[in-house]
């Protein structure tokens, strides 16, 4: 049996002995005491490679943006976001649970919203209304195919923002993927946010964490409600070190990651009841349209699946694919042919659309 090439997303990486060399030297302490000097080495980091006074470690890209928006907001306030981001649709009803906010969902271009839309959703001061109080924005976009969000779209939301006394925070679980793609360094993204998380288990390859940045008053509200929600631990220097390995040795590397997913792109793009646009596909995220085929997805994944070959179905006729550290350009060949394969004996199988 060949080995399986698992395309289902970039989470799935395992840590590097280099990796996990860094994790098993961590010096550690307590971090409920602010006592762990390889978190504090890492919060640090974070906070210079983003320009913000301080920054936090958390467990996760979901407890980042949720921590975000109860910081941000009060009960009752609205949350405007673009309407296929994580926060609004992966994150457990969680910014109604835990922090008691009403999202304004708008519909984006691949996940890109145009400032005129965000300025048309702002309530006015009225109190028939929930108090517009955030807006949140996703770079690089998931569900838009790894779309780079447009700094000059960003710029002028930032000035919109600030025009009405909105804060704005960055969903940046991908954004370093996004400063490699545009050249733009992380830093110019995060000027016009009050608050960015990046995540460090993802096209970074660490096992856990990601880190919020923004300034000393936000960060000691967002410390007060991680304790709040259960994200504070100990010696937790352990996974840090992980952290701070993935963003010493794994930031350059992106740009592989993006040039297999360019390749699969292309490669996909040549098989019939495939559509895709190569163009489309900036960064590591492949999101195919197979309604041609007329075969649910779902069954494609599982005949792909049988071939060793990992992906998952994205909605009624989409399948996504991720590139990522333990992903080949041989992968992507052998990725490419499995798939050719898969979709030709489509015509011999029974059809079947659910
Ligand atoms: C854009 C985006 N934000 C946030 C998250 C949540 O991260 P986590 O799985 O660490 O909670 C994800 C997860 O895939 C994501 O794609």
């Amino acid at each position: 049996m060949e080995q399986i090439i698992d395309l289902r997303s970039d989470t799935v990486t395992k840590p590097t002995p280099g990796m996990r060399k860094a994790m098993m030297d961590a010096e550690v302490g307590d971090d409920v005491f602010g006592e762990d000097p390889t978190v504090n080495a890492l919060q640090e980091k974070v906070a210079k490679l983003l320009k913000k006074k301080a920054a936090l470690f958390l467990c996760s890209g979901t407890m980042a943006n949720q921590l975000a928006i109860r910081a941000h907001t009060q009960h009752g306030d609205e949350v405007i976001i673009e309407s296929e981001a994580h926060t609004f649709n992966y994150e457990g009803g969680g910014g109604s649970a835990l922090s008691g906010v009403q999202f304004h969902p708008l519909r984006g271009n691949r996940g890109v919203l145009d400032p005129s839309q965000i300025e048309d959703a702002i309530r006015p001061h009225d109190h028939h209304f929930a108090p517009t109080r955030l807006v949140c924005l996703e770079n690089t976009h998931n569900r838009g195919g790894g779309r780079v969000y447009p700094i000059e779209k960003i710029g002028e939301t930032h000035h919109l923002a600030k025009r009405y006394g909105l804060a704005m925070h960055l969903d940046g679980a991908r954004l370093l993927n996004a400063s490699i793609a545009s050249g733009i360094p992380p830093e110019t993204y995060a000027r016009y946010f009050d608050s960015v998380s990046i995540c460090l288990s993802k096209g970074l390859g660490a096992p856990i964490g990601s880190v919020m940045a923004g300034s000393h008053e936000f960060i000691d509200r967002v410390h007060r409600f991680r304790k709040m929600f259960g994200g504070g631990m100990r010696q937790v220097g352990i996974i840090a070190a992980a952290g701070t390995y993935a963003l010493d040795h794994h930031t350059d590397r992106l740009a592989l990651d993006h040039a297999n997913a360019k390749n699969l792109a292309q490669g996909l793009s040549g098989i019939k009841g495939i559509r895709i646009d190569p163009n489309t596909v900036e960064t590591n995220i492949i999101i195919f349209d197979v309604s041609e085929a007329c075969t649910d997805p779902r069954r494609i994944v599982e005949f792909l699946k049988e071939r060793g070959v990992l992906m998952i179905p994205f909605g009624k006729t989409l399948i996504r694919a991720m590139t990522h550290l333990d992903v080949t350009s041989q992968d992507i060949e052998r990725a490419i042919e499995v798939t050719t394969d898969v979709f030709s004996s489509l015509k011999r199988r029974p059809r079947q659309m659910t």
